[in-house]
């Protein structure tokens, strides 16, 4: 029995041309840092350096990728090519501003002390003859590392912060240094470390900002742009008041 002849293709429509696919930008973040950069349950990346960026990347047209990096070699994957930019609530040094580019600012932040309860520290230059610990090459290290001088054996450096704070829970160091906003953060969501926060005047105030290789202008402008009207349509303070309460 003969098979029935195939029936023929039906007439394609004139295909409109496919819109060029957006472009994807890869973001290294150390996701160890909340609020601004953690992973929830389920592994993925969340905070208010994410929610910031993705708004971004909506208002400038382009798609992002987070990928959890640590700290330590951070500023190299940028340098190497194998992320195309940075958010980890990176503080805007000098230093640093040899080396890469930075966004605008996009968040205010200055240091906090973190100690136990029973603790009688009160101000930085307690923290003199202290065992400190510090996430190793942040500011916190960086002003402790000043107060106490680079030789200081006191000094405990941790590859992440909350590694650091359990350090202090355990009374291995007696204080650590570290950006306001995390140190609040996980005093409020840790009671039962017992800690207390000591700020002190003479922390400078810090700004975030988005690092990306020197001279890629092309990004940094769409980086700021985005942010520009983030800031101006209010969006900006959604996420603010999402994650810090209005
Ligand atoms: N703001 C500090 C600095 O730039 C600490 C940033 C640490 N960020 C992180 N995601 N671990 O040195």
């Amino acid at each position: 029995q003969p098979e029935p002849a195939p029936a023929p293709a039906p007439a394609t429509e004139a295909a409109a041309p496919a819109p060029a696919p957006a472009q994807v930008y890869v973001v290294g973040t150390d996701a160890a840092y909340a609020p601004f950069e953690s992973q929830d349950e389920k592994g993925e990346i969340v905070g208010f350096d994410i929610d910031v960026v993705r708004a971004i990347a909506e208002k400038a047209g382009f798609e992002v990728k987070f990928v959890n990096t640590p700290w330590e070699g951070i500023f190299n994957t940028l340098q190497q090519g194998d992320r195309d930019f940075l958010v980890s609530a990176i503080t805007i040094t000098d230093e640093r501003k040899q080396t890469m580019d930075f966004s605008d600012p996009y968040f205010d932040a200055r240091q906090l002390i973190a100690v136990r309860q029973d603790s009688t520290v009160s101000k930085f230059e307690d923290l003199k003859t202290l065992r400190v610990g510090v996430q190793t090459g942040t500011t916190g290290d960086e002003v402790v590392t000043k107060l106490q001088g680079k030789n200081s054996t006191l000094i405990k450096r941790f590859e992440s912060t909350p590694l650091a704070l359990q350090e202090l829970q355990a009374g291995g160091v007696d204080a650590v240094v570290a950006d306001n906003g995390v140190v609040e953060n996980y005093v409020a969501n840790n009671a039962n470390a017992q800690f207390k926060t000591v700020s002190d005047d003479s922390f400078e105030a810090e700004q975030y900002g988005l690092a990306v290789r020197k001279g890629n202008t092309e990004l940094l402008e769409k980086l700021n742009q985005g942010l520009a009207a983030i800031k101006s349509d209010g969006t900006y303070d959604q996420i603010y008041a999402k994650w810090f309460g209005a």
